[in-house]
């Protein structure tokens, strides 16, 4: 069809890498959310690009690499409350405006990035 999806949109594969890069370089410097995730980042980070161009409408490397994403269930292991929440999905929204990703783009991606991020939300905070 001549539906373009928001990955064929946002230019393919080289913007959805620059995203990650960014952001993980937030996560990196991050003194709350740097713990969470392990020594070894590469992995982690070809995991989250692969996921995210699937997600919005590239190849289905995610689901061939790594299977049905069932991200809910494959953050359970890590505590994420409203402030690990909140932590990541700064980093992201910020990570898109450096990308400069541009409309319809740039609202697709804060949409769901703010979305699933609660989502992953699996502690309640100190009463
Ligand atoms: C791993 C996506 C929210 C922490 C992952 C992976 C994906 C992903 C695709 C890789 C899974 C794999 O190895 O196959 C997402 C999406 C989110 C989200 C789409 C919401 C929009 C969060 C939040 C946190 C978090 C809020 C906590 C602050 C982690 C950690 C890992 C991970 C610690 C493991 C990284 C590693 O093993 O290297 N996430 N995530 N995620 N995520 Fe998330």
């Amino acid at each position: 069809s001549n539906q373009q999806t928001i990955y064929e949109l946002a230019g393919g594969d080289p913007p959805f890498r620059a995203l990650v890069e960014r952001f993980y370089a937030r996560v990196e410097a991050d003194p709350l959310l740097r713990p969470l995730f392990p020594d070894d980042l590469e992995p982690g980070k070809e995991g989250q690009f692969l996921f995210i161009a699937q997600y919005f409408g590239g190849p289905p490397r995610y689901n061939a690499q790594r299977g049905h994403p069932r991200l809910r269930m494959r953050h359970m292991p890590f505590a994420i409350g409203q402030a690990e929440r909140d932590a990541w999905v700064g980093h992201m929204l910020a990570a898109v405006d450096e990308v400069g990703f541009a409309e319809p783009v740039r609202s697709a991606l804060r949409e769901y990035f703010e979305r699933a991020g609660t989502f992953m939300i699996n502690q309640q905070g100190q009463p």
